[in-house]
């Protein structure tokens, strides 16, 4: 009598043994399988990067050297789309705006009131310096690039630098005020345009306490003056005869917002 319950347990765990290995043959003879986050390599696609969640990547990509980075947060679905050819509008800044006596572009319409702005603030005492302007969506790659050669990770990086195609540099209408770093809040100039570039149409786009999860960019003022505000217009455009959208004075620091050892260091960058 005990022996069919005596059986039953035997035959159950043998069942159950079948069905795992059946299970298991099927689950790995299907493509990504059990492993269904990583992709058989093939060599003719490109790697991926897996430094965000795929399940939080957005879709939007950016490809270097092979590898695909998924865009992140804040970037992700805030992609610049400039209205017009703004390579076209771009115009030299005179020298002596700039940090380095460089060629730094910027749009026309953003010239005068900056030189505007920046001849009130000598008045005042205060030096205003231009690090960078325009910035081609090819050039915002050259320096994830070569930030990344210099062993920086993409999660790092990103997180100061726009990808290609999402930096509002490319609008020709944002300028990097020197020294564009975290060490520019405790600089008069900060405090001068924190009182006065709104009267020029200058606003901080990536201020303190910005609610698109930027972070904090004191340096970095846009040309958007609200409707109402009268637009300077620049004056005799310099011409460039420049179509590439490179200015070889186009420089750029990417700049932890504030001190931060484990981040990007700002004194190499410093330049
Ligand atoms: N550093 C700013 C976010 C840019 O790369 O456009
Ligand atoms: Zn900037």
């Amino acid at each position: 009598m005990q022996q069919p319950h005596q059986r039953f347990p035997v035959q159950s765990s043998r069942l159950h043994l079948w069905c795992f290995i059946i299970s298991t043959v099927l689950l790995l003879s299907i493509p990504g399988g059990i492993r269904g986050d990583e992709p058989i390599p093939n060599k003719t696609d490109p790697q991926v990067s897996h430094s965000l969640p795929m399940d939080k990547a957005s879709g939007e990509v950016m490809l270097i050297d092979g590898i695909v980075y998924p865009i992140p947060p804040p970037w992700a679905g805030n992609k610049i789309e400039p209205s017009g050819n703004v390579v076209e509008k771009l115009r030299k800044i005179p020298r002596e705006l700039t940090h380095d006596r460089t060629e730094i572009y910027l749009h026309e319409k953003a010239v005068a009131p900056l030189k505007a702005m920046t001849s009130a603030a000598a008045e005042e005492g205060v030096a205003l310096e231009v690090h960078s302007g325009y910035r081609s969506a090819r050039y915002q790659r050259t320096i994830i690039k070569q930030l990344m050669a210099r062993g920086r990770t993409f999660d790092d990086i990103i997180r100061y630098v726009a990808p290609p195609g999402y930096s509002e540099h490319m609008l020709g209408t944002v300028v990097d005020f020197y020294p564009s770093n975290w060490t520019f809040v405790d600089t008069e100039a900060y405090q001068w345009l924190r009182l006065h570039a709104g009267e020029y149409g200058f606003i901080e786009t990536y201020h303190q306490n910005n609610r698109t999860g930027h972070p904090w960019e004191p340096w970095h003022w846009k040309y958007e003056p609200p409707p109402g505000v009268p637009v300077l217009f620049s004056d005799a455009p310099m011409k460039t005869g420049r179509t590439e959208s490179e200015p070889p004075g186009s420089s750029f620091s990417a700049q932890p917002s504030t001190p931060n050892k484990t981040s990007i260091d700002y004194e190499e960058n410093d330049r």
